[in-house]
């Protein structure tokens, strides 16, 4: 079934993260940005689920959107309801932290078993996933209106790995507020941070936004104590892949350190999220699984040794920031004050 649909549009920078083609999920591979513009087939649910770990598509709400095609696909390719349960199981434990993955899986898992004898059941899925893919494109845009105001007229703004186009299923969470503030005609410059130990910041972030004709400055992670201590920052804005239900924030290894940066030297600091990055099952960021990723991250970069070959690497993704730390979540549907608001 679906083999004329195709679904996910261009976005204004004139690329899509993933759509729905000829049966197929076709993504753009994220692992080989910025050097090529290289769009890959993806022909069934394991090859969503490996694309998902090694980050040729990331970011939390685009995970979930992959997630959701991802089980239409088992769907309809699995041969009995054993098979599909083991791909639900692969799907879901793809990657850990970003909580918009298992609300996409769950939300899937209805239609299957609301529909489970229904020779309907796998159009269904599919329609399922593409409202998915288009809920979050426009979460994106609301999040950019909700969140502009808080941008200043004319100022710098410091962003963390990548909470972009590049993350979502339409034109991101954090630097959607920066485009959107940008289209309103306001004058900003964006200081991103290269977010190591893989750079989504330099490979990611730097290229959409010098794509959308933004004003972006590359600096290294160590440098962002330096730029607000010379009062060169006026806030930092980042994404989020899970926030508990008493706003502490897991996202990007590194996060964590900037809000401290932040609070230090006055500089309000933004979270941007859809709702589906709200967990409500967990209490507090102590309970959010991190994952841990594989050494080569920090010791090679591609085939290339930085560090010693047995050296022993301590390599964490994300980390969480306490609700203190945080002057406001901007959300699709609210702004969240928090402790740090400061009006
Ligand atoms: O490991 P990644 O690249 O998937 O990590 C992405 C982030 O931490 C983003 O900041 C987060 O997912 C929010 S994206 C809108």
């Amino acid at each position: 079934m679906g083999n004329n649909i195709s679904h996910g549009t261009f976005n204004t920078m004139n690329f899509t993260t993933i759509r729905w083609v000829d049966n197929e999920v076709e993504i753009l591979d994220q692992t080989l940005l910025p050097t090529l513009e290289k769009y890959v087939r993806l022909h069934n649910y394991r090859e969503i689920v490996a694309a998902i770990k090694s980050l040729q598509v990331r970011g939390a709400p685009l995970i979930g959107v992959a997630a959701a095609y991802a089980v239409a696909m088992a769907a309809m390719q699995c041969r009995n309801k054993v098979e599909f349960a083991v791909a639900v199981n692969d799907i879901k434990s793809a990657r850990p932290t970003a909580v918009n993955l298992s609300w996409a899986v769950e939300r899937m898992l209805i239609t299957y078993h609301a529909f489970s004898e229904s020779p309907d059941r796998n159009r269904r899925l599919l329609d399922l996933a593409m409202q998915i893919h288009d809920q979050d494109a426009r979460m994106c845009d609301r999040i950019g209106i909700n969140g502009m105001g808080l941008l200043p007229a004319i100022g710098t703004v410091m962003t963390y790995c990548n909470a972009g186009a590049l993350a979502t299923g339409g034109s991101g969470t954090a630097l959607s507020v920066i485009y959107q503030a940008f289209r309103s005609g306001k004058k900003l410059g964006v200081y991103a941070c290269e977010t190591r130990p893989i750079l989504q910041g330099a490979r990611l972030t730097a290229w959409e936004l010098s794509r959308e004709g933004l004003d972006v400055t590359l600096i290294t992670d160590n440098m962002a104590g330096y730029l607000m201590a010379q009062g060169m920052i006026n806030c930092v804005i980042v994404g989020a892949d899970r926030i508990a239900i008493n706003y502490d924030v897991a996202n990007k290894i590194g996060t964590y350190s900037l809000a401290i940066l932040a609070k230090e030297h006055n500089v309000p600091f933004y979270v941007a999220a859809p709702t589906t990055t709200f967990d409500n099952r967990v209490a507090s960021g102590v309970d959010i699984e991190i994952e841990q990723r594989s050494g080569d991250e920090v010791r090679r970069w591609g085939s290339y040794r930085t560090a010693p070959e047995t050296v022993r690497v301590y390599n964490p993704a994300f980390d969480i920031t306490p609700n203190h730390l945080i002057s406001a979540i901007i959300t699709d549907r609210e702004l969240i004050k928090c402790a740090r608001w400061s009006g």
